[in-house]
């Protein structure tokens, strides 16, 4: 099977119908449970409730309650219970789906489905970028196969059939509006939306990538969102990318990381390299867990995508002075997404190589040999600060812990910022206290720490968990239960999060099938934190996530859970054989000071 699947795909929202929470909310306070349940079974009024003999189990004496000013119905002998909409699902034996619309048929309200809404890569025409842009590829594929000159390219750069396959990578032929033959409507809008052509001042169209070997952009769930198109041999530019469109932003994506997901999880690590070529070199060599950022900086959104799939990134750089700057910048996007337990290391080629000449000169085991080789970023970290300075005089020493400073602040890693301190104070000749004292006083108002960019919104691990069950209950089956005991005490969690979050795992792994969590966890403490959580859940819903996808999302939430509650523990431990008052208190601080931020 080829890794970029040229043939139409569902796009992400035709598969779902999906219910607005707000509206099963003012469906339920709309509907009287009363009057339904009474459509079905002959109620008694009993006080403040009415009662009947349970429909759910057969019994003499009524034990079935429906309480009209909850709204809500129970049974005291087989503790069947819910709302309306869960009445319908058990009585009716319907999905909830259509209990919601017989429901609301009755109230005399409209269903909205989200998939009415204007869908990501829908434009308001209603044309499908996400297939106009498979068209092309296809298109430019077909091109590859009579085009001899790329072929010998491709070839020429030690490119198997299969490999340029599974990358789909293809052929934009010279010509100034070749794609005609791909569109019958050249002159659709969504072919300017989806930047494939260019409109010069007098409205004329043209083909943006000419004479172009292309390389198709996959996001995660395999939409091709836009391409790189490199000349053969000589010209400028050398790659020409697609604009950002509404499908395709650079900072966020991934060169190879579609086609390389189940490498890098049988790899348990990532290699971000610079180009496409090395990526798509380096899986023609064996090692199919590189990717590449698109021309761009490594940003906190790619390492916080990547750690989330894997435990070890190794950025992999030219060692000349471009490459340095590039592994400098990754370096600064890292901090605020460092994970105690996870490794990220600096990879540097020597000059004049890139991951693709080497592999090609040198093969695969030489080029795994290197990644021992590679530096912790802590190392990279001090290393490039020292380097910068004269450690001998207290000029310099000084210089180097004032930029060390807005750099070790923003290490998200609790443990990895504690030794980096514990270095640098080694390194300059001073006590871990002064620096400390020295790090904390001026933070905030006299020198706040510089942000290149905000980080990106962080949900609670325990939350991503629980949104991640209550989509699919079957989850429960592949976390281990057992080890939660040790989290009740763990300061770095939300212990009223991991409540729901353990009541969650019970239900589900009782087999109960639970359509509506929130109304299962009716009037109980889980309920609120569930409701402000579903609307998270339809986002993912509309992005049109696999079970793949979200399986590997929880596999990855839980272990990190699993590090939180070990990093806990360590704590204690570190405590016990002698980590000084001192230590802790920082370590604590710094602990705090994350939860703060989030
Ligand atoms: P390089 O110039 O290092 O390319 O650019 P490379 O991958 O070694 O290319 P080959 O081996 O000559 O084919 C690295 C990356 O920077 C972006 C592309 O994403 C490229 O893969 N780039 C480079 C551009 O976007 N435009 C350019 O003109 C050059
Ligand atoms: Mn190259």
């Amino acid at each position: 099977m080829i890794g970029v699947s040229l043939s139409p795909q569902p796009s992400a929202l035709s598969r779902q119908f999906v219910i607005p929470a707000s509206f099963i909310q003012d469906l339920l306070n709309r509907v009287d449970i009363v009057d339904v349940i009474e459509r079905y079974v002959k109620l008694r009024r009993a006080g403040a409730n009415y009662v009947a003999c349970c429909p759910f189990h057969s019994e003499k004496t009524p034990s079935f309650t429906v309480s009209q000013a909850k709204q809500f119905y129970h049974c005291f002998g087989c503790g069947a219970h819910g709302t309306a909409v869960g009445f319908m699902i058990e009585y009716a034996g319907i999905g909830f789906i259509e209990a919601v619309k017989d429901l609301a048929q009755s109230a005399g309200m409209q269903v909205p489905e989200i998939r009415n809404e204007q869908p990501r890569g829908k434009t308001e025409e209603g044309d499908d970028l996400y297939e106009i842009m498979l068209k092309a590829a296809r298109y430019y594929r077909r091109q590859l196969k009579d085009a001899p000159r790329a072929i010998e390219y491709l070839k020429k750069r030690g490119l198997s059939g299969d490999i340029a396959g599974e990358f789909g990578i293809g052929y934009a032929p010279d010509g100034w509006q070749n794609l005609q033959a791909a569109y019958p409507d050249y002159h659709a809008k969504a072919l300017l939306a989806a930047g494939l052509v260019i409109e010069n001042d007098e409205g004329k169209r043209y083909d943006r990538f000419r004479d172009r070997v292309m390389f198709p952009i996959v996001d995660p769930r395999g939409h091709i969102i836009g391409f790189g198109g490199r000349v053969i041999d000589q010209g400028e530019p050398k790659y020409l990318n697609s604009p950002e469109t509404t499908l395709f932003e650079k900072g966020r994506e991934l060169y190879g990381l579609y086609q390389g997901r189940r490498a890098i999880r049988e790899a348990g690590r990532a290699i971000v390299v610079e180009g496409y070529m090395d990526v798509v070199a380096l899986a023609q060599s064996g090692i199919g867990y590189a990717v590449a950022t698109l021309g761009t900086a490594t940003t906190p959104t790619h390492v916080q995508k990547l750690l989330r799939q894997t435990e070890e990134i190794v950025f992999c750089f030219d060692g000349d002075k471009a490459g340095r700057g590039a592994a400098w910048r990754a370096l600064e996007n890292s901090l605020e997404q460092l994970i105690d337990g996870k490794q990220l290391s600096f990879l540097f080629l020597p000059e004049g190589e890139d991951p693709d000449t080497y592999v090609r000169k040198l093969g695969k085991d030489a080029f795994e040999k290197l990644l021992p080789n590679a530096l912790p970023l802590s190392h990279f970290m001090l290393q490039s600060l020292s380097a910068n300075v004269d450690l001998n005089s207290s000029e310099g020493r000084a210089r180097m812990l004032q930029e060390a400073r807005p750099l070790v602040k923003r290490i998200s890693a609790p443990l990895l910022a504690m030794m980096v301190r514990k270095q640098l104070a080694q390194m300059t000749g001073i006590s871990q206290q002064e620096l400390d004292r020295e790090f904390q006083i001026r933070s905030g108002a006299a020198m706040p720490a510089p942000r290149r960019a905000p980080p990106p919104q962080q949900q609670s691990i325990v939350r991503l968990l629980i949104e991640l069950l209550m989509l699919h209950p079957e989850f429960a089956s592949l976390a281990d239960r057992s080890v939660l005991d040790a989290a009740a005490g763990a300061s770095a969690i939300n212990q009223s999060e991991f409540k729901t979050l353990k009541a969650l795992l019970a239900a589900a792994a009782s087999g109960a099938t639970i359509v509506n969590w929130p109304e299962f966890f009716r009037d109980s403490v889980h309920e609120e934190l569930l409701l402000q959580i579903e609307p998270g859940l339809l986002k993912r819903h509309e992005e049109g996530w696999s079970k793949d996808e979200l399986s590997a999302e929880f596999r990855g939430g839980w272990s990190q859970l699993i590090r939180q509650i070990q990093l806990g523990e360590h704590v204690e431990k570190l405590k016990n054989q002698g980590l000084s008052e001192h230590d802790m208190e920082s370590l604590r601080a710094l602990q705090q000071h994350r939860q703060i931020e989030k």
